[in-house]
Protein backbone atom coordinates (compact mmCIF):
# COMPACT_ATOMS: atom_id res chain seq x y z
CA UNK A 1 0.00 0.00 0.00
CA UNK A 2 2.65 2.33 1.04
CA UNK A 3 4.54 1.61 -1.93
CA UNK A 4 2.30 3.91 -4.21
CA UNK A 5 3.14 7.00 -1.95
CA UNK A 6 6.65 7.61 -4.10
CA UNK A 7 4.08 8.50 -6.64
CA UNK A 8 3.05 11.60 -5.44
CA UNK A 9 7.00 12.92 -5.44
CA UNK A 10 9.13 11.11 -8.21
CA UNK A 11 12.74 10.37 -7.11
CA UNK A 12 13.68 12.42 -9.85
CA UNK A 13 12.06 15.36 -8.14
CA UNK A 14 13.78 16.66 -4.91
CA UNK A 15 11.05 17.35 -2.84
CA UNK A 16 9.94 20.70 -1.35
CA UNK A 17 9.69 19.40 1.85
CA UNK A 18 12.57 18.97 4.31
CA UNK A 19 11.35 17.03 7.11
CA UNK A 20 8.48 15.10 8.09
CA UNK A 21 6.78 13.86 11.21
CA UNK A 22 5.68 10.42 11.30
CA UNK A 23 2.86 9.76 14.07
CA UNK A 24 2.26 6.55 15.41
CA UNK A 25 4.73 5.20 13.27
CA UNK A 26 4.97 1.37 14.72
CA UNK A 27 8.12 -0.05 13.14
CA UNK A 28 8.77 2.92 10.90
CA UNK A 29 7.33 2.25 7.47
CA UNK A 30 6.40 5.26 6.72
CA UNK A 31 9.17 6.90 8.21
CA UNK A 32 11.29 4.45 5.48
CA UNK A 33 9.57 5.61 2.47
CA UNK A 34 9.70 9.34 3.88
CA UNK A 35 13.09 8.99 4.35
CA UNK A 36 14.15 7.20 0.62
CA UNK A 37 12.42 10.56 -0.48
CA UNK A 38 14.93 12.83 0.62
CA UNK A 39 12.77 14.08 3.96
CA UNK A 40 14.95 14.43 7.52
CA UNK A 41 12.26 12.04 9.51
CA UNK A 42 10.94 12.25 12.92
CA UNK A 43 8.88 9.86 13.91
CA UNK A 44 6.91 9.27 17.15
CA UNK A 45 4.93 6.57 18.65
CA UNK A 46 3.83 5.62 22.55
CA UNK A 47 4.32 2.32 22.42
CA UNK A 48 8.08 1.73 23.74
CA UNK A 49 8.26 -1.85 22.45
CA UNK A 50 7.37 -0.81 18.62
CA UNK A 51 9.85 2.32 19.09
CA UNK A 52 12.49 -0.81 19.63
CA UNK A 53 11.48 -2.61 17.20
CA UNK A 54 11.96 0.34 14.82
CA UNK A 55 15.07 1.61 16.35
CA UNK A 56 16.58 -2.25 15.38
CA UNK A 57 15.09 -3.04 12.02
CA UNK A 58 15.42 0.68 10.64
CA UNK A 59 18.60 2.32 12.41
CA UNK A 60 19.19 5.36 9.76
CA UNK A 61 15.70 6.10 8.96
CA UNK A 62 14.68 8.78 11.72
CA UNK A 63 14.74 9.49 15.17
CA UNK A 64 12.57 7.47 16.87
CA UNK A 65 11.19 8.87 19.92
CA UNK A 66 8.42 8.38 22.54
CA UNK A 67 5.70 10.52 22.24
CA UNK A 68 1.81 10.36 21.98
CA UNK A 69 -0.02 11.94 19.03
CA UNK A 70 -1.81 14.88 20.65
CA UNK A 71 1.24 16.64 21.49
CA UNK A 72 2.87 16.40 18.19
CA UNK A 73 3.60 19.99 18.24
CA UNK A 74 5.42 19.63 21.59
CA UNK A 75 8.10 17.97 19.96
CA UNK A 76 11.82 19.58 20.20
CA UNK A 77 12.00 19.49 16.16
CA UNK A 78 8.69 21.15 15.46
CA UNK A 79 7.39 22.57 13.11
CA UNK A 80 8.17 19.60 10.45
CA UNK A 81 7.26 20.40 7.03
CA UNK A 82 5.09 17.24 6.75
CA UNK A 83 3.21 15.35 9.30
CA UNK A 84 2.33 12.09 8.30
CA UNK A 85 0.24 9.23 10.05
CA UNK A 86 -0.38 5.51 8.60
CA UNK A 87 -2.92 3.49 9.69
CA UNK A 88 -3.33 5.02 12.85
CA UNK A 89 -6.45 7.93 12.98
CA UNK A 90 -8.88 4.41 11.95
CA UNK A 91 -7.65 3.31 16.00
CA UNK A 92 -8.91 6.30 17.65
CA UNK A 93 -11.71 7.32 19.20
CA UNK A 94 -13.76 10.37 17.45
CA UNK A 95 -12.80 13.33 20.23
CA UNK A 96 -9.05 11.80 20.24
CA UNK A 97 -8.65 11.75 16.74
CA UNK A 98 -10.00 14.71 16.10
CA UNK A 99 -7.58 16.02 19.02
CA UNK A 100 -4.58 14.80 17.49
CA UNK A 101 -5.43 16.29 14.23
CA UNK A 102 -5.51 19.69 15.04
CA UNK A 103 -2.29 19.09 16.83
CA UNK A 104 -0.98 17.61 13.89
CA UNK A 105 -2.00 20.81 11.75
CA UNK A 106 -0.28 22.58 14.50
CA UNK A 107 3.05 20.78 13.88
CA UNK A 108 3.22 20.85 10.31
CA UNK A 109 4.65 24.22 8.23
CA UNK A 110 2.40 23.29 4.89
CA UNK A 111 0.27 20.03 5.03
CA UNK A 112 -0.55 16.60 6.91
CA UNK A 113 -0.56 13.11 5.24
CA UNK A 114 -2.45 10.06 6.78
CA UNK A 115 -2.79 6.97 4.81
CA UNK A 116 -5.82 5.06 6.40
CA UNK A 117 -9.31 3.16 5.35
CA UNK A 118 -11.12 4.67 2.91
CA UNK A 119 -15.45 3.86 1.82
CA UNK A 120 -16.60 1.69 0.85
CA UNK A 121 -16.71 -0.43 3.99
CA UNK A 122 -15.33 -4.01 3.66
CA UNK A 123 -16.96 -6.71 5.66
CA UNK A 124 -13.85 -8.54 6.29
CA UNK A 125 -12.06 -5.35 7.38
CA UNK A 126 -14.73 -4.63 9.51
CA UNK A 127 -14.73 -8.24 11.07
CA UNK A 128 -11.05 -7.98 11.41
CA UNK A 129 -11.31 -4.33 13.25
CA UNK A 130 -14.12 -5.18 15.32
CA UNK A 131 -11.69 -8.02 16.97
CA UNK A 132 -8.92 -5.43 17.56
CA UNK A 133 -11.31 -2.90 18.90
CA UNK A 134 -11.18 -0.07 16.54
CA UNK A 135 -13.44 2.32 15.14
CA UNK A 136 -13.29 1.76 11.92
CA UNK A 137 -17.10 1.70 11.12
CA UNK A 138 -17.04 5.03 12.40
CA UNK A 139 -13.76 5.92 11.23
CA UNK A 140 -14.97 5.78 7.78
CA UNK A 141 -17.78 8.29 8.56
CA UNK A 142 -16.25 10.40 10.11
CA UNK A 143 -12.92 11.03 8.97
CA UNK A 144 -13.82 13.72 6.14
CA UNK A 145 -15.67 15.88 7.92
CA UNK A 146 -12.57 15.74 10.77
CA UNK A 147 -10.38 16.62 7.84
CA UNK A 148 -12.40 19.07 6.64
CA UNK A 149 -12.88 20.96 10.35
CA UNK A 150 -8.87 21.49 10.40
CA UNK A 151 -7.84 22.25 6.94
CA UNK A 152 -8.70 24.83 4.27
CA UNK A 153 -8.07 22.02 1.45
CA UNK A 154 -8.04 18.33 0.97
CA UNK A 155 -7.15 16.37 -1.02
CA UNK A 156 -7.46 12.26 -1.13
CA UNK A 157 -6.19 9.76 -3.62
CA UNK A 158 -7.47 5.76 -3.25
CA UNK A 159 -4.25 3.83 -2.81
CA UNK A 160 -6.15 0.51 -3.50
CA UNK A 161 -9.69 -1.13 -2.51
CA UNK A 162 -9.59 -0.41 0.72
CA UNK A 163 -7.27 2.93 1.94
CA UNK A 164 -6.40 6.32 0.39
CA UNK A 165 -4.15 8.50 0.98
CA UNK A 166 -5.64 12.01 2.67
CA UNK A 167 -3.62 15.24 2.23
CA UNK A 168 -4.78 17.95 4.19
CA UNK A 169 -3.45 21.37 3.21
CA UNK A 170 -3.69 25.65 4.86
CA UNK A 171 -4.79 27.07 1.98
C1 LIG B 1 -1.69 0.08 13.20
S1 LIG B 1 -0.16 0.64 13.83
C2 LIG B 1 0.49 1.48 12.39
C3 LIG B 1 1.97 1.57 12.42
C4 LIG B 1 2.64 2.24 11.22
N1 LIG B 1 2.25 3.62 11.07
C5 LIG B 1 2.36 1.48 9.95
O1 LIG B 1 1.65 1.98 9.07
O2 LIG B 1 2.90 0.37 9.81
C6 LIG B 1 -0.65 2.02 14.87
C7 LIG B 1 0.49 2.56 15.71
O3 LIG B 1 0.04 3.74 16.37
C8 LIG B 1 0.54 3.73 17.70
N2 LIG B 1 -0.34 4.58 18.51
C9 LIG B 1 -1.55 4.28 19.02
N3 LIG B 1 -2.07 5.32 19.68
C10 LIG B 1 -1.16 6.32 19.58
C11 LIG B 1 -1.10 7.66 20.06
N4 LIG B 1 -2.10 8.18 20.78
N5 LIG B 1 -0.03 8.41 19.77
C12 LIG B 1 1.01 7.89 19.04
N6 LIG B 1 1.02 6.63 18.58
C13 LIG B 1 -0.05 5.86 18.84
C14 LIG B 1 0.57 2.28 18.11
O4 LIG B 1 1.45 2.03 19.16
C15 LIG B 1 0.99 1.61 16.79
O5 LIG B 1 2.38 1.49 16.71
Amino acid sequence: MLSAIPTLCPTSQKPTCVTALDVGTGTGLMAAVLAERGFIVNAIDTCENMLKAARRRRPNVAQFSCAPAHSSSMHPEAPFDLVCAAMLMHGLPRAYRRQSLIDMARAAKHAVMIVDYAPPCRLLTAAIERLEGSFYQDFLHEFPEDLSGCFADVSTFLLNRTCALYLGRFA
